[in-house]
């Protein structure tokens, strides 16, 4: 049995979550809510296979073998009904770094790229960085508190932007959607019809609550296939992001072309040892592991609920069906970013990812990283309740 409630000391680990508050302009000793790491040490059997791996002691060129392709098309099959050949899948040293390279790939300078903020803000950077044009289709919350995306407004920035790549975030960072086939099915349509090319970041999709279920974007339909690039990952999963291992499955050939020159071009070829062993490790035992996480991520989602409803209710929580960041609108206790800040930084002591950093639909709203032990996030709590009582 994991224990997920052990408190890891991660001071001085070159942890970028818990070691860099200087460096980020805030002060010592907050309790690091922010990027999407988590708390808990990776499986045994990943921690077995790179203790393994280090021990040899050589640490040469690696390229995967068939068994390595084997056990990630097992992941993606088992779970998903996501079947693809060896040749299908990509490495690359991390998702935002497939991103880019799509975006490189698939368009020319000056060309419209479409992402739906407020989300994850790399998003906006690979665009921004490569000079391409961002187009918004802002997702839409309802009055059940839920986001949705609004399909009218998305094909008409297709059509009049001429959108000619898209990048799809599902399950949805920071608002927490897992989309249904149906929606999936309505926004494919629309990019098949206008020949947009889909980047699908699923690297959350381990993460769903009961209830829900991730879809795999090229499995609602045959035709989305030939439009699509599949950011996989089990960095997110297994908490490994530090060992920079990711799988990109594009089935359609002139796609999987277009987007290795591209890598070429960056220089980039084989994958790091140590990514490739614990990749192959957690998709191959990390199974359990990830049920015990999924139970335990689940409690600490009721226990944030539960608090937040009876000791902070002026914070309203957007339900997630998926990923263990949750989006609170902050909007009836800050009455500006810089409030926010005060409030949460100075007074709490809390270190949250700010709204508006997933773009301006995000202002008046917080990330909060709940993957953590339960103990941490019952202090982390209390101290926003007094701060907040204290404010009147
Ligand atoms: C939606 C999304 N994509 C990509 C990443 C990061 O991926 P990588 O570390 O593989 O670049 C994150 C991390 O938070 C994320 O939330």
């Amino acid at each position: 049995m994991a224990n997920f409630d052990e408190i890891i000391d991660r001071k001085n680990s070159y942890s970028l979550k818990h070691d860099f508050a200087r460096e980020r302009g805030k002060p010592e000793g907050l309790i690091p809510l922010w990027v999407a790491d988590m708390d808990f040490r990776a499986p045994d059997a990943v921690v077995d296979a790179l203790t393994a791996a280090s021990k040899a002691g050589i640490f040469g060129y690696t390229v995967p073998k068939p068994d390595y392709y084997e056990v990630v098309r097992g992941w993606f099959s088992e779970r998903y009904d996501y079947v693809f050949r060896d040749e299908h899948v990509i490495t690359t040293p991390g998702i935002v770094y497939a991103l880019a390279m799509s975006v490189r790939a698939f368009t020319e300078e000056g060309d419209a790229v479409l992402i739906q903020r407020p989300v994850y803000h790399p998003f906006s950077e690979v665009i921004d960085d490569n000079r391409r044009k961002l187009v918004n289709s802002p997702l839409v919350q309802e009055p059940d508190g839920k986001f949705r995306m609004d399909f009218t407004d998305f094909e008409r920035k297709v059509r009049e932007e001429n959108v000619k790549l898209f990048i799809l975030c599902s399950p949805h960072n920071p608002v927490g959607r897992v989309w249904t086939r149906a929606e999936l099915e309505q926004i494919g349509d629309i990019c098949v019809k206008y020949g947009v090319v889909v980047v699908t970041d699923e690297i959350h999709c381990d993460f769903t609550y009961p209830g829900y279920k991730h879809t795999s974007f090229t499995t609602v339909k045959e035709s989305f296939e030939d439009i699509a690039i599949t950011c996989t990952a089990p960095s997110k999963t297994f908490n490994f992001a530090g060992l920079q291992i990711s799988n990109i499955i594009i089935k359609n050939q002139q796609l999987r072309r277009k987007f290795r020159k591209e890598l070429d071009k960056s220089g980039y070829s084989q994958p790091a040892l140590m990514g490739i062993v614990a990749c192959k490790a957690a998709y191959e035992y990390g199974g359990p592991w990830l049920e015990e996480l999924r139970a335990y991520l689940k409690g600490n989602l009721d226990f944030l609920r539960a608090f937040l409803k009876e000791r902070i209710p002026q914070i309203k929580m957007t339900e997630p069906e998926g990923t263990y960041l949750v989006w609170l609108d902050f909007r009836t206790v800050a009455s500006s970013v810089e409030d926010a800040d005060d409030l949460i930084t100075n007074r709490a002591g809390l270190w949250l990812s700010e709204g508006s950093s997933y773009g301006p639909e995000g202002i008046g709203f917080q990330r909060i990283n709940m993957a953590c032990p339960r103990s941490v996030l019952r202090q982390a709590l209390e101290q926003l309740a007094v701060a907040v009582a204290d404010r009147g």
